[in-house]
């Protein structure tokens, strides 16, 4: 057993982790419900198993990247964890990893919940992150394997929902602003200008948008919704601009119509003169 590692799943995520533990010399048996996308692993000197049992009896660190949560405990359904390391990288919700946990050390096994930050051709970067929340001690045994997924390992505290959370909460984020891009690709395609400077743009900018966000983050945190910089009413108006613009352009814009509605319920609510923060109060 000694150090070798079972890596359960093979997807796309999970052949990129299993070739770079590989290429760092980690002795590694994989395990993936369909046989035939080891094949690449094993070319390269995985270990592949049969069957799950053996895979998990193989090593005392199971690491698993399935669909989800529900999947991962499928597998491991009725195998014997005794002693076990089980580290969670499918993503799911904190729901899920308190869950999880408290299943897994009810069998007699230690847990660690991570989340992956990144694409798979992003991984095994210095800058790519994995969050982990819940058993530190397993966190600093194993950061040196898990470092050879992903350069950026952040430890986000002993509450094992806590990596969800960040997860869940980054790519939201992350999603509001690709739709946000998508309605700003529809302006440069009406006028003619190549989307693809936008998205340069965008990463140029990037710093100053960042610091955008975070002053609102602090805005909420300390409930400090008056003296605007720029005023709710503004922001409202940015997106009355967008709409009059596809109105000239006849292009459609769900994205604005959203925002707008949302920003209208702002003002009724009294909140025009404050700052943007002061959604927050609407969604609470
Ligand atoms: N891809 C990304 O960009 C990305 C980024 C961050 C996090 N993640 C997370 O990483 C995890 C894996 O993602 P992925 O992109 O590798 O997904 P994927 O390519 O769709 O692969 C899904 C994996 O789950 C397995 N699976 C699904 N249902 C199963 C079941 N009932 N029993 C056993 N195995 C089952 C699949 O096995 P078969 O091969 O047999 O179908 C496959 O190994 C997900 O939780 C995802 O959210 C992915």
């Amino acid at each position: 057993m000694g150090n070798n590692i079972t890596l359960i799943g093979l997807g796309a995520m999970g052949s990129v982790l299993g070739e770079l533990m590989v290429k760092n010399n980690i002795s590694l048996t994989v395990w993936n419900r369909s046989k035939e996308k080891a094949a690449g692993l094993i070319a390269q000197g995985a270990k592949y198993v049969p069957d799950v049992h053996t895979a998990v009896a193989d090593s005392r660190v199971i690491i698993l990247c399935v669909v989800d949560y529900k999947a991962s405990n499928d597998i491991l359904a009725g195998l014997d964890l005794t002693g076990k390391t089980i580290i969670q990288l499918s993503s799911g919700t904190p729901a899920d990893a308190r869950e999880m946990q408290t299943d897994i050390l009810a069998r007699g096994a230690e847990y660690l919940d991570g989340v992956i930050l990144a694409t798979p051709p992003q991984m095994g970067q210095p800058t790519t992150p994995i969050f982990f929340s819940g058993d530190e001690k397993i966190f600093r045994e194993q950061e040196a394997v898990l470092k050879t997924l992903a350069g950026n390992l952040v430890y986000m505290g002993p509450a094992v929902g806590a990596a969800a959370a960040w997860d869940l909460a980054i790519l939201s984020t992350m999603f509001g602003m690709q739709f946000g891009f998508l309605h700003g690709a529809r302006i440069m395609e009406a006028e003619g200008i190549p989307v693809g400077a936008l998205g340069d743009t965008i990463a140029a900018l990037s710093p100053v948008l960042a610091e955008m966000v975070q002053e609102v983050g602090h805005d909420i945190e300390k409930s400090q919704f008056s003296q605007p910089l720029s005023s709710l009413e503004i922001c409202a108006y940015c997106f009355e601009l967008m709409q009059r613009h596809a109105a000239e352009s006849t292009i459609t814009a769900p994205f604005p119509a959203f925002a707008l509605e949302q920003l209208n319920q702002g003002r009724a609510a009294g909140f025009g003169k404050e700052r943007f923060a002061a959604m927050i109060k609407l969604m609470r």
